[in-house]
């Protein structure tokens, strides 16, 4: 059960003298909470069920990735849909007119340890005069939507931004001075598929060995997150160039996917200060296209499905070689990069797709396309509020750790 990324999860959860360092980490806390002097008469700004003690020592004494969804509808959602301006369309499911909203209220409860509670102003403290960058495709879009609305309510209007500058999404905080970007690199090296709208889903093309078009903007970022996954399971073999230009041949995908990933991390380790940056890699987001995968016999896929699988799960369309490359490319690297292995616990939630309450090609699917939903049903792309929230609980307990106890 121990995988490499458990052994990283332990090393940055372990510190010594626990409890004297969570005491600085409440006053700091709280002292950045004018009203905190009322918190025996008013309920404090921050009330984590348990105490910073019991929630970090845990998690020192766990893998975060490993437990069970548990229903809480009293502190599920994190944020309401309709409060969100910043959600895309693709995933507004409650405003696209999916029926049940269940799937908003699950509770990621890891094996021997709770998270921390997500607490806006304390992240965007922890954040203050940086940049955050997510970094991929439509599923990092949703986990920078989804940070974005986890944080915006504590920010007041005409104090924060979002604007566009292909290929980024850019959302300010202007009080803090923090930065949350998104950059769209679906292959994260260079392909045909870069622009942020225009991309070329059938023919793709990859540049295995060029990075610097993208990577030129990473620099200086304070915490960078990468993820890289579906854009390169459209076949067995893709098209692609490690070298001179002309020469373009078909790759195996696994080979396509280690060279880039190299290429990446040859980037990472030349450019990457550990002192003053910080790098994550989400990996895999899974699909739930074949719903004979977790109900024998049946011929759906992830439409009208409501509740989270229980019992252990693992579908087909996350491929254990990708992982297996990912975990080797990572581990020879020499800058220490925190492996965000959410595949496991998406696995579970065949309930959180946007299915046939979404777009496609910037128009609402209409009542006939949804009706034909084993043509229609996005079984990759998640609704908010949804599963890219506990994506996002799970860095910020790492982002809480390391900028407090570095
Ligand atoms: C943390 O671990 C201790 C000892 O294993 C246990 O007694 C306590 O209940 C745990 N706390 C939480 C919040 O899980
Ligand atoms: C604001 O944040 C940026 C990084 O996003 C930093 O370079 C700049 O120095 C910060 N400004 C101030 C006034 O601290
Ligand atoms: C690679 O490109 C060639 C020429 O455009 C095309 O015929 C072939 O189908 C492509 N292969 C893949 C795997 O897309
Ligand atoms: C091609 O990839 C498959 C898995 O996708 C693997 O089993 C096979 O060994 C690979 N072939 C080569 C030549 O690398
Ligand atoms: C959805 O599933 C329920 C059973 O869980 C079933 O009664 C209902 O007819 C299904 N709806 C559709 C549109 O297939
Ligand atoms: C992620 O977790 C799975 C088990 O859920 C494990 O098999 C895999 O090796 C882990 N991936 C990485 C990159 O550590």
């Amino acid at each position: 059960m121990r995988s490499s990324s458990s052994h990283r999860v332990l090393s940055v959860f372990q510190f010594a003298a626990a409890s004297l360092l969570v005491i600085g980490i409440i006053r700091l806390v709280l002292e950045n909470y004018p009203h905190s002097e009322n918190s025996k008469r008013h309920a404090p700004a921050i009330r984590p069920s348990v105490s910073w003690t019991n929630v970090f020592s845990n998690l020192s004494q766990c893998d975060i990735f490993y437990g069970r969804w548990v229903l809480d509808d009293e502190t599920r959602p994190l944020y309401e849909e309709k409060s969100c301006p910043y959600l895309a369309k693709q995933v507004t499911c409650q405003r696209n007119g999916r029926p049940d909203s269940l799937y908003q209220n699950w509770r990621w409860e890891p094996n021997g340890c709770t998270l921390p509670r997500f607490d806006a102003k304390t992240l965007l403290e922890i954040l203050r005069n940086k940049r955050l960058m997510f970094v991929g495709d439509s599923i990092q879009r949703s986990q920078f939507q989804s940070m974005v609305c986890l944080i915006q309510s504590v920010i007041p209007d005409g104090k924060k931004s979002i604007h566009r500058n292909s290929p980024m999404k850019i959302f300010k905080a202007e009080e803090y001075n923090v930065t949350i970007v998104f950059y769209w690199a679906p292959f994260i090296v260079e392909s045909n598929s870069d622009h942020a709208v225009k991309h070329n889903v059938h023919k793709r093309l990859v540049k295995l060995d060029l990075i610097d078009k993208h990577s030129q903007h990473w620099k200086g970022v304070d915490v960078l997150v990468f993820e890289s996954y579906i854009w390169w399971m459209y076949e067995p073999l893709i098209n692609a160039t490690n070298g001179p230009p002309y020469n373009v041949r078909e790759y195996n995908v696994t080979t396509a996917y280690e060279l880039a990933l190299r290429t990446w991390a040859n980037w990472i380790d030349l450019n990457i200060n550990p002192q003053t940056q910080k790098v994550f890699f989400v990996t895999s987001s899974p699909t739930h296209f074949w719903s004979y995968e977790w109900t024998t016999g049946s011929e759906g896929n992830c439409f009208n499905e409501s509740y989270p699988i229980e019992g252990s799960y693992w579908g087909s369309g996350s491929s254990h070689d990708i992982m297996r490359i990912l975990a080797k490319v990572i581990q020879e690297m020499k800058i220490d990069v925190t492996v965000l292995n959410i595949t496991q616990l998406s696995e579970f939630r065949k309930d959180g797709h946007t299915s046939v309450y979404t777009e496609r090609g910037g128009k609402l699917l209409t009542r006939e396309q949804r009706l034909n939903h084993k043509a229609n049903a996005d079984c990759f792309h998640w609704c908010l509020p949804g599963v890219p929230d506990t994506w996002n609980e799970i860095l910020y307990a790492h982002l809480l750790h390391y900028f407090y106890f570095h």
